[in-house]
């Protein structure tokens, strides 16, 4: 049957798969919540979605990174619950860990799991209630493997995918649908912000071609707890799956174009 949201949040709505899924939500029907920090593009968004497909959507700008702005995000929403949650806010950081900068991993930890795990946890109780509804979490297929390189980014996606697979087998056959969705590289403003291109592993996929897949899933009866999108990355995934780590790791490091030994070196460095 047809996943068609009464009323769908969103975070991460101003660009790329979070921006793609509240239109697809929209043309289905939804009245939206969208989060993000650029005001301008969910104020632009909203427009859209209102002269397209006649729906209303209220604009949050927040950073999630800010301790407390999940919490605050669903103070704003005045008792309103949404019978769908996309959790799509997320950002990388690339290069060997002991020279990223501290401030810069405790928000992509933030943002990608603090966040997430606080929305989720305030949006399923109502769902449950109703018997109806669903929570996407946005992983990716840096989540079946330690990524050398990609170090916090690769673990914090292990912990969106692992807690949703959990979440999900919790609440079997109560109505409400929870899918970690794990795209591989797709082509959004995502390398933009990691800041280096080599880091995408493979051709990217179009973010129609992912955001398809997962309104496929949602569409189903048994909707799976993760969901893997593209026939390569479904065959990285099974691989990751039965390899030891030791062996996965060096080949996930070249794939992210990350050159071993460059932490030592970056750790030198930053010492002198
Ligand atoms: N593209 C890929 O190759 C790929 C692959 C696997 C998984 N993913 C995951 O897919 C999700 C969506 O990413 P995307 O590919 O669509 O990238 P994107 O185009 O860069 O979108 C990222 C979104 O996250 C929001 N965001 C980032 N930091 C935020 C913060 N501090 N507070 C609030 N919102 C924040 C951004 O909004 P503002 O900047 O306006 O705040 C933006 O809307 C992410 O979780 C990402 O990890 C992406």
């Amino acid at each position: 049957m047809t996943h068609a949201p009464r009323l769908a949040l969103v975070t991460g709505a101003s660009s790329g798969l979070g921006e793609l899924i509240a239109e697809r939500l929209a043309e289905r029907g939804a009245d939206l919540v969208l989060v993000a920090r650029r005001r301008d593009r969910l104020d632009a968004l909203a427009a859209r979605l209102a002269e397209r497909h006649g729906t209303r959507s209220t604009v949050i700008e927040a950073d999630l990174a800010r301790p407390g702005a999940a919490a605050e995000v669903w103070s704003r929403l005045e008792g309103a619950t949404p019978d769908t949650l996309v959790n799509a806010a997320g950002f990388a950081t690339h290069g060997a860990f002991a020279a990223e900068h501290p401030d810069r991993i405790r928000d992509e930890v933030t943002v990608n799991v603090t966040a997430l795990v606080e929305l989720t946890r305030a949006a399923l109780p109502a769902m449950l209630a109703d018997g109806h509804g669903a929570i996407v979490n946005i992983a990716s297929t840096a989540s079946f493997q330690p990524v050398p390189g990609m170090a916090v980014y690769a673990a914090t996606k292990t912990f969106v995918r692992e807690l949703t697979e959990a979440i999900a087998h919790e609440v079997r056959g109560s109505g409400v649908k929870v899918i970690a969705l794990c795209p591989g590289a797709t082509r959004t403003e995502f390398f933009d912000v990691v800041g280096n291109p080599e880091a995408a592993v493979g051709t990217p996929a179009e973010p129609a071609e992912v955001v398809d897949a997962l309104l496929r899933a949602l569409d189903r009866d048994r909707t799976p707890s993760v969901l893997v999108t593209g026939f390569a990355n479904r065959l990285g995934a099974a691989l990751a799956r039965l390899a030891p780590n030791r062996l996965l790791m060096p080949i996930a490091a070249r794939a992210v174009s990350y050159e071993p030994g460059s932490a030592t070196a970056t750790a030198l460095a930053g010492r002198r």
